[in-house]
């Protein structure tokens, strides 16, 4: 039987108890779908081994709303509040100094907590039906691409995962940008769908004194510092100009490929086109459900056309960079 479940009434109870029981329910977001468990000890430690993730990658705790961020489980510094006043509830995960009673399991040690609160019907119902947190990381094995349907995780994990609700298509398709907010300053540790501009427009500049400082290396999030996001097959990328050269240079070398390509790029016939795209926003939902096709249908090569490194580009390019270093 499939743990894919409709988020209706039994659905959800069933998730609610699952949960209670110590056990991990596929959560939709807007995001990507999660991997939920709630603070305790035992329940996290499942969620560690089933995704084979290092100890010391620390995950996202989900709450309902702002106010259900008490001080046991995180401080809400002033740029905090102002950040989640704009972004929440959204993709922006806020790291903060944590609280006692957060598990330091969930933390990967660091006295930080990373929480957000996510922007999908399903996802808060369950967290005001359960009454508690859920800490959530995306529902993919480590290094994997993370799942943008229900099917998705239910296609990783089988039965170790008990219920997934079904919560649709993930709207954004690439994970939370997830951003130090302790001190004065925002710190960007993780591109993702709360673009630059958008920190930049929604704070006073004069009081962040000009550029948001994208992640610096050293305090960069410990996830970004795995390989990720990659297929078990080869990803390719190339700009709209080499496009033709670099498809033509893999069919003389019997390559199985597929490309990925802009809406407006001519691509040769007999090619594999895998999808198409009119922007960066577009490519960004569709790009993980596309990792995933590249690798059941078998091609060697996925040949993925870049884009502009601006808004939601930025973090597209990010996880594409990653994809093919894999
Ligand atoms: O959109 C998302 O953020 C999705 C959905 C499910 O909410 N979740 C997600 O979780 O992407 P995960 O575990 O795949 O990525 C969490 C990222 C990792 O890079 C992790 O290192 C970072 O957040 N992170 C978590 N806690 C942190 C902390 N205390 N300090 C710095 N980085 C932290
Ligand atoms: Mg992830």
């Amino acid at each position: 039987m499939s743990t894919v479940r409709r988020p209706d009434e039994a659905g959800l109870a069933a998730a609610v108890a699952l949960l209670r029981d110590g056990g991990l329910v596929g959560l939709p977001t807007e995001t990507v779908y999660g991997l939920a468990a709630v603070l305790a000890p035992s329940a996290i430690a499942g969620i560690f081994a089933l995704k084979r993730r290092p100890a010391d990658n620390p995950l996202i705790v989900h709450v309902a709303d702002a106010a259900s961020v008490p001080v046991a489980l995180g401080r809400m510094t002033p740029l905090a509040t102002r950040l989640a006043t704009v972004f929440w509830p959204g993709p922006l995960t806020l790291v903060l100094p944590a609280g006692d009673a957060v598990p330091r399991a969930v933390t990967g040690g660091l006295d930080t907590v990373a929480v957000r609160v996510p922007d999908h019907p399903v996802a808060v119902t369950l967290l005001r039906a359960l009454g508690e947190p859920v800490a959530a990381p995306s529902a993919n094995r480590s290094g994997r691409p993370s799942p943008t349907t229900a099917q998705h995780v239910a296609d990783e994990f089988g039965d170790a995962v008990g219920v997934v609700l079904d919560g649709g298509a993930s709207v954004i398709g690439l994970e939370s940008t997830v951003v130090d907010a302790r001190g004065d300053e925002p710190i960007v540790l993780r591109a993702g769908a709360i673009t630059l501009e958008q920190l930049r427009a929604a704070l006073d500049t004069d009081v962040v004194g000009g550029q948001v400082p994208t992640n610096p290396d050293l305090r960069a999030s410990p996830g970004t510092r795995y390989r990720h996001y990659a297929p078990d097959c080869r990803v390719v990328l190339t700009g709209a100009d080499d496009l033709a050269a670099v498809l033509a240079e893999l069919h003389a070398a019997d390559a199985h490929v597929g490309v990925v390509a802009a809406t407006s790029t001519p691509v040769a016939s007999g090619v594999r086109v895998v999808a198409r795209f009119d922007d960066a926003g577009a490519l960004a939902q569709r790009l993980y459900a596309v990792l995933r096709e590249a690798e059941s249908s078998g091609l060697d090569v996925l040949v993925v056309e870049t884009v502009g490194e601006d808004g939601i580009g930025r973090a597209v390019m990010d996880r594409l960079r990653r994809a093919a270093a894999g």
